[in-house]
């Protein structure tokens, strides 16, 4: 499971309060590796675990833990060889290979292997982490936020945090400190990494067996993808960080992760090591009815439509497929997730179950004045939020989901910087970072369907949001120069008024403007013009109180969580997800997604074959994956019990976006699998882990090496590998 990017791109502005509620079962819990409890220990030990606590966490001597990186903005990477050999899945690294593609060298569409170092090719800004050190800074960051109001606190806490991270930082080490805020506000640790920014392409399937099943198949079981890609990370002669050079040599790493042949069976001991993004396990009951009602069918409902114009132009063409391919799936990912996630949350009553633990704890809470009152107030500031939730995603996800709105918002502090006496330097600055991102933006810029998305999304925004929340006048304009706001036909007249007369597309013009700056210019652009006006529009009258409900309810957060571990002083807890290292224990396992049905632990290439659809978008194959599975040509990699190739197992982790390329590691800490995504059963995960229905979804390693080897044709990369053969 990757991390949503998209929904962030708009700096911090959603409201996810991120908490954990209810009972925590046996395979609930992303435990924090460096503070594992005796009690987590044992459990894990319990369920078949055989190593030590020290080898999977240890501060001196190798372990685990430093086989595992962060690869690239959110995915997680594990080190398999002592040449810095790195795997992880095949989205993690599809942007990557997208750009390193042209139509005549498509190594996204045909797949790629490097048969020496030479032949590997440089990821355009690429980066993994590792996890050098955690420290515990509670106490500091809590004695400068004492007896502060929530908005106070949060900023305060903002500027100690980012204290913190300078002094344990160091740039010319590439050091890098981030606090991260736990429990909502009540524990603090920095995490120190080391970032390396030379990773190179080794290998990767082509996009019919990395991406099968494509979006049909997408958090769903069962499931026959082949999602996993190789790469490696380079270092100086010192084994420090640098930038690319063709003289930089192969990390030699800490540790590296044996690599079993030994397979899974049902019951099996599985533990997922990785970096989950974000859970809010505390989500109210409020949030919860928010999120079902408004944000995550605003969110459906726009991505639903932005796809389908995406979609369109890629049928028609392979340069445009490319080109649009990152960010289509980006965007698909989480449309079909918060379609489930609504789906599940009402499935299960989350929102009954939520109310009653809420009742529990303000009936728990009445004598106690620090607590009695949480709930009242979540209520209150719902209440003056709520209204204005809906304008918010609308704003991000639809108006700003066309592309060129998405740049020429960034314009908007240009014209600032421009309007305001004295600040012509920074102006000049900011231009001259519009002017790169305007390379980027036109490099992934595909007119026709952002023509129509525009169209489209401003049409939307016009028929689903109050008329008192519209930017003002904004719709008055195109009603007096293109007509019936009634009807799609004007939407599109506009959009098309736009793209053909904005200077945003024209070199010259842009070129003009760079060199002799001029807010007019920007002003009297329609493109600009349209962005501008529903940026102010939010920015005025509704960022303010979103700020407002944020730090509201992130102190209410606090308080709430601060107050259940006093009423349930003996329960075991971990925190939300912060995109800080995690462990999960659990087991390989089979399930009922419903009365009658049974899906087994394990999909194999029986499976494959099956779904197979010649010269379909998502299940086509290539004719050599065909002649080999045709032959059962899999040696050693075949599976004993299932007398056939096995695909990709689950197990009952708990992990979420983030946790994508995540390994997954037998009782002795071998490599098995990577998980790589979540069942539609439990897409409610993030605020509701479900004991029963919740599996991670894993990619079998033996059709990882398959897929390298056989199929590849790339054996210098097995010849790398640690393997554990079966006995
Ligand atoms: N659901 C997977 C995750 O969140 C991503 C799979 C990408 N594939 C796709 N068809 N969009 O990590």
């Amino acid at each position: 499971m990757k991390l949503s990017k998209p929904l962030w791109k708009i700096a911090g502005l959603f409201t996810f309060l991120f908490l954990l509620m209810g009972r925590a079962y046996a395979d609930e819990g992303m435990w924090l590796p460096m503070l594992l409890g005796q009690k987590v220990y044992d459990n894990m030990v319990k369920r078949g675990l055989k190593l030590t606590k020290d080898q999977l966490y240890s501060i001196n001597k190798a372990s685990l833990k430093d086989a595992v990186v962060i690869f690239g903005g959110g995915c997680t990477g594990e080190i398999v060889s002592n040449l810095g050999l790195i795997f992880t899945n095949h989205h993690c690294g599809y942007d990557a290979v997208a750009a390193l593609s042209t139509v005549e060298h498509n190594y996204l569409h045909d797949g790629f292997y490097a048969h020496s170092l030479q032949e590997e090719l440089p990821g355009q800004g690429l980066s993994v982490q590792f996890l050098d050190s955690v420290v515990d800074v509670t106490t500091q960051v809590e004695a400068q936020l004492q007896g502060l109001s929530p908005a106070d606190r949060m900023k305060k806490q903002s500027q100690v945090i980012a204290d913190i991270n300078a002094k344990y930082s160091d740039p010319s080490a590439k050091t890098e400190a981030r606090v991260s805020v736990l429990y909502k506000g009540n524990q603090f640790l920095v995490f120190v990494y080391t970032r390396y920014t030379d990773i190179r392409l080794v290998g990767i399937p082509p996009e019919s067996v990395g991406k099968f099943g494509g979006d049909t198949d997408n958090w769903e079981w069962p499931r026959h993808t082949g999602d996993f890609s190789v790469w490696r990370v380079y270092a100086n002669h010192e084994g420090k960080s640098a930038d690319y050079s063709p003289d930089n040599i192969p990390l030699k790493p800490k540790y590296a992760l044996p690599v079993s042949l030994k397979g899974v069976k049902e019951g099996d001991y599985a533990m997922i090591f990785g970096y989950p993004g974000s859970t809010n396990r505390y989500e109210t009951s409020f949030g919860v009815k928010l999120k079902t009602d408004v944000e995550d069918p605003a969110i459906v409902n726009l991505r639903d439509a932005r796809l389908k114009l995406m979609m369109d132009r890629m049928k028609t063409s392979p340069a445009v497929r490319l080109q649009l391919a990152s960010s289509y799936a980006g965007i698909a990912n989480y449309w079909k997730f918060y379609d489930g996630e609504r789906k599940q949350l009402l499935k299960y009553d989350v929102y009954g179950q939520k109310q009653a633990d809420e009742t529990k704890f303000t009936t728990w809470a009445a004598d106690k004045p620090e607590f009695s009152a949480v709930f009242s107030d979540y209520a209150k500031a719902y209440t003056t939020w709520s209204p204005y939730a809906k304008t918010r995603i609308y704003t991000i996800e639809g108006i700003l989901g066309s592309p060129l709105m998405q740049f020429c918002a960034s314009l908007v502090r240009v014209e600032q910087l421009l309007t305001t006496a004295g600040r012509e330097a920074d102006a000049k600055r900011a231009i001259d970072s519009a002017s790169k991102m305007r390379d980027v933006f036109l490099k992934e810029e595909d007119q026709p369907s952002d023509l129509k998305i525009l169209a489209a999304m401003t049409q939307m925004f016009y028929t689903d949001i109050p008329r008192d929340q519209y930017p003002v006048g904004f719709f008055e304009g195109i009603k007096n120069k293109y007509g019936d706001l009634g009807s799609a036909a004007t939407f599109n007249t506009y959009a098309s008024a736009v793209f053909s007369n904005t200077f945003v597309f024209s070199d010259a013009k842009w070129k003009a403007f760079v060199s002799n700056p001029d807010a007019n210019v920007l002003q009297e652009d329609p493109a600009y013009a349209q962005a501008s006006a529903f940026v102010r529009s939010y920015n005025g009258r509704y960022a303010p109180l979103f700020s407002q409900f944020m730090a509201t309810t992130n102190n209410l957060g606090r308080l709430y969580i601060k107050g259940s571990m006093l009423q349930f002083p003996d329960k075991l807890r971990y925190p939300d997800a912060t995109f800080t290292m995690r462990v999960s224990y659990g087991n390989v396992k089979s399930y009922n997604p419903r009365d009658a049905v049974h899906y087994d632990y394990a999909c194999t290439m029986k499976g494959i074959l099956e779904k197979y659809v010649p010269g379909d978008y998502e299940f086509d194959l290539p004719a050599k994956f065909l002649d080999l599975a045709h032959k059962q040509d899999y040696g050693m990699y075949k599976d004993p019990v299932k007398n056939d190739l096995s695909v990709t197992f689950i197990t009952t982790n708990d992990i979420t976006g983030g946790n994508s390329g995540s390994p997954v590691l037998n009782d002795k800490g071998e490599l098995i699998g990577l998980a790589f995504d979540g069942n539609y059963e439990a897409l409610s995960h993030k605020i509701a882990f479900d004991p029963v229905y919740n599996r991670t979804i894993c990619v079998d390693i033996r059709y990882v090496l398959w897929c390298i080897d056989k199929l590849g044709g790339a054996d210098n990369i097995i010849k790398e590998l640690k393997l554990v053969k079966p006995v």
